[in-house]
């Protein structure tokens, strides 16, 4: 008999991006069980049934299911998409009164199954959810993140990629900070075809006649409320976002993503007990090792005002770990 490992992936929550993240998990073959929570189990059982139907024409065969809490107690990645439905021009923080009714039920039944796997967050205000999701559910650092910045820095990439018409992969850096109004480029670090994209850009000036990095910083804040302006809520970006994180963990890929984790003042980010979106490595034992990025002192800036943002609402809901 040969020894293989079922691996399951939960996803709670089957609205928009839930049911993308979930197309996106099948139709790349991620997992060998796909599992699906929704407050209202038919939703869950109809997304569940959808996506099986495709099934002689996937790659790959995956058993795709509705379930319940019990199902986390021995599932590898738990993915949390539920919460209010995001309201055109409402910011990601106003969020938050609206989405921690909602998520803190959810981990609270995630802790009680016995969860021992990776837990990540989706739902917004991403960072202030999965510093909660961390403290009310009591798992490992390793084990608690949120997507974060990781999406920025795809949007980023594409931004890159449609204004010099190359492949975005050929970027290599990171959106930190917050996922929100306060998170920014680390310019200094962002490079190109081997050198920085500042330099890219200055040695092209007549190529791309407008572009600057803060234009660029700024189309990527602003695209998750451009994308809701125009068709009303975002799903096909963050999806193939969180597919990718769980692909690196269920293959061990060790690659370095930048997903919101706890800060415990390493290196020059000094901060504590908050979570931000920094590169780290992620494999099968979920977040690793933190990249020193070697800010600079303005870059330094943001990165504080960035956390000062996400503490102050996380002292907002803090009273409710008590209940
Ligand atoms: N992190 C990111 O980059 C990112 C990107 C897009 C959306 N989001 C967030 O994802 C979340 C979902 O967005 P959406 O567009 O899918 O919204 P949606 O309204 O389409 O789906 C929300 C889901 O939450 C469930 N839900 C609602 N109330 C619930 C309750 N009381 N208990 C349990 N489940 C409940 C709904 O049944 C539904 O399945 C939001 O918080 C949104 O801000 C995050």
């Amino acid at each position: 008999m040969i020894a293989s490992h079922h691996n399951r992936v939960v996803i709670v929550g089957t609205g928009s991006v839930g049911s993308a993240v979930a197309g996106a998990i099948v139709e790349q073959g991620l997992c060998n069980e796909l599992v699906l929570i929704n407050h209202n189990p038919n939703k869950a059982k109809g997304l569940a049934m959808d996506l099986a139907d495709g099934s002689e024409f996937l790659g790959r065969f995956i058993t795709i299911r509705s379930g319940d809490w019990d199902d986390c107690a021995s599932a590898d990645v738990v993915v949390i998409t539920a919460g209010p439905k995001p309201k055109p021009g409402e910011t990601r923080m106003q969020e938050l009164d609206a989405a921690i009714d909602i998520v803190d039920p959810i981990l609270k039944h995630i802790k009680d199954s016995g969860f021992d796997g990776i837990l990540i967050m989706v739902s917004n205000p991403v960072d202030v959810l999965s510093w909660f999701a961390w403290r009310r559910t009591g798992l490992p650092r390793a084990q608690v993140f949120g997507s974060g910045a990781a999406l920025d820095t795809s949007r980023m990439k594409a931004i890159i990629g449609a204004t010099t018409h190359l492949d975005p992969r050929l970027v290599s850096g990171y959106v930190i900070g917050e996922h929100g109004d306060s998170q920014f480029v680390p310019w200094s670090t962002v490079s190109f075809i081997g050198k920085s994209f500042a330099q890219y850009l200055e040695d092209n000036r007549d190529r791309y006649p407008g572009v600057t990095l803060a234009g660029i910083e700024e189309q990527t804040r602003r695209r998750g409320l451009d994308i809701k302006g125009l068709r009303g809520g975002t799903s096909y970006g963050i999806a193939a976002t969180v597919a990718g994180l769980i692909r690196t963990i269920l293959w061990n890929e060790r690659s370095v993503v930048s997903v919101s984790t706890l800060i415990s003042g390493e290196y020059e980010y000094e901060e504590r007990d908050v979570f931000l979106s920094l590169p780290v490595a992620l494999d099968g034992s979920g977040v690793g090792d933190f990249v020193d990025l070697h800010l600079s002192d303005e870059e330094l800036a943001k990165f504080r005002a960035s956390a000062a943002v996400v503490r102050e609402h996380c002292v907002l809901i803090g009273g409710r770990l008590e209940a």
